[in-house]
């Protein structure tokens, strides 16, 4: 099973979890890490479409790891979505490339897991936030994973950014779910 790792995060040199988080995936067999930041900097329009298009072939599960910032996605992860996904390739007649494989959504995010819970503050859980997300993938005929959350993330270390990284890589190395599988 081949797996893609789609990174973002708009602030680099200031993550600590992200960046932790991507360092204990990378060893991971038949993983391919593309981090937008690390390619493409900031610059939403040098996007390689045709790299990144590539990048997908033979892949069977497509893992996006960014921080939650205002309660969204990073910009350069929506810029590659607007670029990428493209008709002909993502969508419409001929545009079956995503289709059957699987998404997984892994985010980080500063506030408590109570915070994101129906009584919380926000009144929205993490799958609410993550709508988007979701919407795209069933709209380009992927299966939609459980999102992997790892709440109060800033600054963690010692055991908890471990028990995230483990959690992670738990993730990644267990099979598709039984639906998932042809
Ligand atoms: C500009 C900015 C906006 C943020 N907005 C949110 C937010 O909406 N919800 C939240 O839970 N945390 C928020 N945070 C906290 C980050 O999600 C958290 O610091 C990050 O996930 C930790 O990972 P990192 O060390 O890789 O940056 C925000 C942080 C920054 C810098």
């Amino acid at each position: 099973m081949k797996t893609l790792l789609i990174v973002s995060h708009p602030y680099p040199d200031q993550s600590q979890a992200v960046r932790s988080l991507q360092q204990a995936a990378e060893p991971l067999p038949n993983l391919l890490v593309r981090n937008l930041e690390s390619l493409y900097g900031h610059d939403t329009r040098a996007i390689d479409v045709a790299a990144e298009q590539a990048a997908h072939d033979n892949v069977d599960r497509v893992v996006y790891l960014f921080p939650i910032h205002w309660f969204n996605l990073t910009p350069m992860l929506k810029a590659y979505l607007n670029q990428v996904w493209t008709y002909g390739w993502a969508f419409g007649p001929e545009g079956k490339a995503l289709q059957g494989k699987e998404m997984q959504v892994v985010v980080t995010a500063g506030a408590s897991a109570h915070t994101y819970s129906a009584e919380g503050l926000i009144q929205s859980r993490i799958q609410e936030i993550l709508t988007p997300m979701k919407a795209s993938a069933l709209y380009v005929g992927m299966h939609y994973a459980e999102p992997l959350a790892f709440y109060e993330a800033m600054g963690a270390q010692g055991d908890r950014l471990a028990g995230f990284r483990d959690a992670l890589r738990a993730r990644l190395s267990a099979p598709l779910s039984p639906s998932l599988v042809a």
